[in-house]
Parts: structure tokens; sequence; C-alpha cells
């Protein structure tokens, strides 16, 4: 794998030119760019298509979680759109994550675990469960024995994820701020892309460092040359 392109950037912005400026100037630089709910709801399908023409992979990261029929045509329906990765919810349980492997296509499912916004009291309030990281060791297991691709998952779950999983499971995190980031926001413990890689994430997703940076090519280049000192 090309160690200089682990980046996936996250397109959260209302703002399509500025997004569309953007990637002009570092679309070569990335993995993939991460569509969510704001860009999706704010951009719709036409936004995702014109993202797509640029001939840049796609995560659709729409986060599904239904009655195991209503996902599978979701699925189907994303598989259509050609996306590289979208994302589940493991808790829709054993059948959802099955009838969505069955529709897609080559799409990769990456699995969502427990929310990362989660605090220990909201995790006893709605699992009753007091160690969120035997919680979380449950959901991964169940979603690697159901064929998921992948997970997206918190940086400080990377490694115990990574011992539980075969090498072709797909880990994905965000949560990273390079070294010498200064900015402060609302994400706490993070990882900076270096370590992040050599804990044994396969790709790393950056929002705001990248987008809100006077000059995003100069940054994608600094986080991907950090990447490359990496180990793995
Ligand atoms: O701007 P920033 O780098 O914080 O963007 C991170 C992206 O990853 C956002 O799209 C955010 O919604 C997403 N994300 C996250 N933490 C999680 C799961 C997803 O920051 N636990």
């Amino acid at each position: 794998m090309n160690k200089s392109n682990r980046v996936i950037l996250a397109l959260d912005s209302d703002n399509f030119k500025k997004i569309n400026s953007i990637l002009d100037k570092i679309k070569n630089h990335l993995y993939a760019v991460k569509i969510g709910y704001e860009f999706f709801l704010n951009f719709g399908l036409d936004g995702y298509k014109k993202i797509k023409k640029k001939r840049i992979k796609i995560f659709l990261d729409l986060k599904l979680h239904d009655i195991p029929n209503t996902v599978k045509n979701g699925i189907e329906a994303i598989s259509k759109l050609r996306a590289e990765f979208t994302t589940i919810h493991i808790s829709g349980g054993d059948e959802m994550q099955k009838l969505a492997i069955s529709k897609k296509g080559n799409t990769k499912i990456l699995g969502v675990s427990i929310l990362t916004s989660l605090d220990v009291d909201q995790i006893k309030k709605y699992y009753s469960k007091n160690n969120i990281q035997k919680l979380v060791k449950n959901f991964v297991k169940n979603a690697h024995k159901n064929n998921l691709d992948g997970v997206i998952c918190s940086p400080k779950e990377i490694q115990i994820i990574r011992k539980l999983v075969n090498d072709k499971f797909i880990i994905i995190t965000p949560g990273i701020r390079p070294i010498n980031y200064k900015k402060k926001d609302d994400q706490q413990r993070t990882l900076t892309p270096k370590k992040a890689i050599e804990l044994g994430a396969n790709f790393i997703v950056i929002g705001r460092p990248i987008l809100l940076s006077k000059d995003p090519l100069k940054e994608i280049r600094k986080i991907n040359l950090e990447i490359e000192q990496s180990k793995n």
C-alpha cells in the first residue's frame, strides 16, 4: 500500500465552492473523501456525483441503523453509487449485518461500534454495562464474524481491535490531529497521524485541520510526510 495516501478527508462543510477548490488542489494526496450527513443533506446526490466526477474514492458515512430489510435495500442503493466505503451500526444485529453484506457489491461495509461521544455514565444508562472496552471488543468480534470489511473506531481502540481481527480487516480512525497542531476544538483524546498508523490503523479521517487550514496543500503534504516516517 502506498504509505502516503492514508488520509481520508472529511468533507464537513456547507460551502461547496470551498470544498471544490480544496479538492482540486489536494485530491492526489488523499486516499478518499468522507461524505457525511452535513455534506449529503446540503448537497444531496447531485453534490455526491460532482465529487465522484473528480475521480476520487468516496466514503459515504451514513451510519445506517434500521431493520435488516431496510438496511439491505439502503446498502444496495449505496453500492450503485459506487462508494468505496459505507457505515452501518453493529448494534443493528447479526441479521442486519449479514443482509447488508449480501448487497454490498464493491462497496466495503464498516461497522460503527459504540459512539465515542458516549461516556461511562451514558454507556451504563443505555447499555447497562460498566466496561466500554469489553463492549467494543464484543461488537468488533461479532462484526468480524459477520464478515464486515472493517470498523471505524476511536484512536484509543486501534490496538485492542487489531489484536482481535485478521490483517484484512480495515480499521479507520478519526480523532487525528497532526503533530504541532495548535488549534483547540471538540476532539479530546487525539493521536497524531504517525501514531495511529503505527498502532494499526489502515486509514485516518481528518477534517478541520485540512479544511480550515490557510494552505491545505501544505498541510496534507506535512501529514503525508509524517505518515511516511511511521514504522508500518
Ligand atoms: O474535523 P475532524 O478532523 O475532527 O473530523 C473528524 C470526522 O470524523 C468528522 O466527520 C466526525 O464526524 C467524524 N467522527 C469523529 N469521531 C467519531 C466518529 C466520527 O470525529 N468517533
